[in-house]
């Protein structure tokens, strides 16, 4: 699977996004490959941490748009699903490093990663409402809980980019580093990890994740169920063609 490249090294897995063409723009056999990959992390006891990373310029422009407009009502659970509820239960630890585009799940999948390093040139946007769905992956639960509710209401309901800055502050970001530095910092992080004891590393994490965990998969849940039905919505469909379409979404006629 080109489009995801998977490789492990030091003791290290690492999950590489390249569909660079279309700004590493998720597909449902994007999010199968990742979901494996972080099966598989968990699974080896040589593995001790999990680094996911796009181009230095692409982090990811998030869900294929054309995939969102192809789901039919009564479809089965999308893989893109599948995969962030699998996020919160990694049991190893997930470092991410961040340059250029981070959009919808790309910037609601940090909240689930232990350390995320991002360049200057970050670029993070939640755009859920002005596509015409809702947030994803309990981000609607995560955010205000980590940024405060001002801080996510902005985000979450204007849907605008915000930089790397910003994105430190409301507490998404671990550190800000330079692009030039950005993978190897991020992979230099991972190394510091894999190279503790891993029991206890897996421990510490669990306690932390623990207390939410049920509300997290109840969020998702939620948050899937109005996600699927807006999905059919006249808004969204008309938000996602125009994107596609490069014009401007016209909402009048709602
Ligand atoms: N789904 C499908 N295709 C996408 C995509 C997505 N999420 N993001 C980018 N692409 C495609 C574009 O259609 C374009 O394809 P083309 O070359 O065949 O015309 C190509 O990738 C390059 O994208 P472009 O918009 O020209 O790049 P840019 O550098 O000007 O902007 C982004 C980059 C990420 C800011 C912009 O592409 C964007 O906003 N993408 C949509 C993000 C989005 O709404 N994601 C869904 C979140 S829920």
């Amino acid at each position: 699977m080109n489009n995801v490249v998977v490789e492990t090294k030091d003791r290290v897995l690492r999950i590489e996004l390249a569909r660079v063409d279309k700004k590493n723009a998720l597909t449902q056999d994007m999010y199968r490959a990742m979901r494996e990959a972080l099966a598989a992390a968990d699974a080896d006891p040589q593995v001790r941490a999990i680094l996911l990373h796009g181009a230095r310029d692409c982090f990811t422009s998030g869900n294929d748009l054309k995939d969102f407009l192809g789901r039919k009502p009564g479809d089965g659970p999308a893989e893109s699903f599948q995969f962030i509820s699998a996020l919160p239960k990694v049991e190893k630890p997930l470092i991410a490093a961040v340059g250029g585009p981070a959009v919808g799940v790309g910037t609601t999948m940090l909240l689930h990663c232990d350390l995320v390093y991002a360049s200057p040139a970050a670029r993070f946007q939640m755009p859920f409402v002005p596509l015409g769905v809702v947030p994803e992956a309990a981000s609607s639960f995560l955010l205000p809980m980590i940024a405060g509710y001002q801080r996510a209401a902005e985000l979450l309901l204007l849907g605008r980019p915000f930089t790397a800055e910003k994105a430190l502050a409301a507490g998404i970001v671990t550190e800000i580093v330079p692009e030039a530095e950005l993978l190897e910092h991020a992979r230099n992080a991972a190394l510091a990890v894999a190279a503790l004891p891993p029991a206890s590393v897996r421990l510490t994490k669990q306690l932390m994740k623990r207390p939410l965990g049920a509300a997290i998969a109840a969020q998702m849940t939620e948050e899937g169920r109005i996600f699927a039905e807006r999905l059919q919505s006249g808004e969204a469909k008309e938000a996602m063609s125009a994107f596609l379409e490069k014009r401007k979404p016209d909402f009048s006629r709602f």
